[in-house]
């Protein structure tokens, strides 16, 4: 029988949003589990002081800036990784962004266009780019950070719950069309996590409250909660998961 392993070694990956929060703790891992990881979001001083840490810790870091709403930017990204590693083997599409918390009523155009340029184009194309590579080499794992906001509807946050949501079925699209070359495609919905991005969530004492009563472990998450399963989707230990939702949220949903 086949031993299951967990190890990244040999394998590169591109983890985006990883200058903090979720994606930082993804990148972590996957470098303290022998990955060459290269971490992307849009300010180069704040990854340079992630790479420099991972680095300190004996691991492999490349920081490259990249507005993942901006395909010139994606496809810059992704020839970098290509050029210094020579391979891509696993995508975890991670950066996202929120910019309007309210009903549905009041969102305007441009607030609209942002949340889906970032969370959802942006996911589909650095997707692409990067399966178009795994294909030719071989197989690959994409990893999509979705939310439990695309799963049910999320008050005051309608629209960043469509772009989930979206995530969720595009990452079923690639799983389907991309399965026959070896590419798996998945994807994890978080449920309350401590970070920046849902800081107003966190230490808005009514509404944390009112979180915290919907959630069974009657806690929040840390980010580095959220990287275990990350870490068993980009390991061989996943090789026959592929199309697969994981729901990672204390049991909210349940
Ligand atoms: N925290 C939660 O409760 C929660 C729950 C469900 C799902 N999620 C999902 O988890 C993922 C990570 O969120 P987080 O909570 O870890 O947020 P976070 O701590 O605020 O981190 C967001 C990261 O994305 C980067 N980023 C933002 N906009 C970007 C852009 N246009 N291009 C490139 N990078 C960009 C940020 O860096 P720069 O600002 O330097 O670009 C940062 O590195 C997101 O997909 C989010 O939707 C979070």
């Amino acid at each position: 029988m086949a031993e299951v392993s967990f190890s990244l070694k040999d394998k590169v990956a591109i983890v985006t949003g990883a200058s903090r929060g979720i994606g930082e703790a993804i990148a972590r891992t996957f470098a303290a589990n022998g990955a060459k990881v290269v971490i992307a979001s849009r300010k180069q001083e704040s990854l340079d002081k992630v790479a420099a840490e991972i680095k300190q810790a004996g691991g492999v870091a490349l920081p490259v800036a990249c507005h993942t709403g901006n395909l010139e930017q994606i496809n810059a990204l992704i020839e970098k990784t290509a050029s210094e590693f020579g391979r891509i083997d696993v995508l975890v599409n991670n950066a996202a962004t929120n910019p309007y918390f309210g009903d549905v009523l009041g969102i305007n155009e441009s607030q609209f266009e942002k949340t889906f340029e970032v969370n959802t184009k942006g996911y589909f194309f650095m997707a692409q780019g990067v399966a178009k590579r795994m294909v030719k080499q071989g197989g690959g794992s994409i990893i999509n950070i979705a939310s439990i906001a695309g799963l049910v509807g999320p008050p005051m946050q309608g629209v960043y719950g469509m772009t989930k949501a979206a995530v969720i079925l595009m990452t079923k699209a690639y799983a389907k069309e991309l399965g026959p070359f070896k590419v798996r495609s998945n994807a994890i919905c978080p449920g309350l996590t401590e970070t920046h991005f849902a800081s107003v969530l966190i230490k808005t004492k009514p509404i944390h409250d009112m979180a915290i009563a919907q959630i069974p472990l009657k806690r929040h998450a840390q980010p580095s909660e959220l990287a275990g399963i990350a870490l068993y989707l980009a390991s061989d230990a996943a090789s026959f998961t592929n199309g697969a939702i994981f729901v990672i949220d204390g049991g909210t949903t349940a």
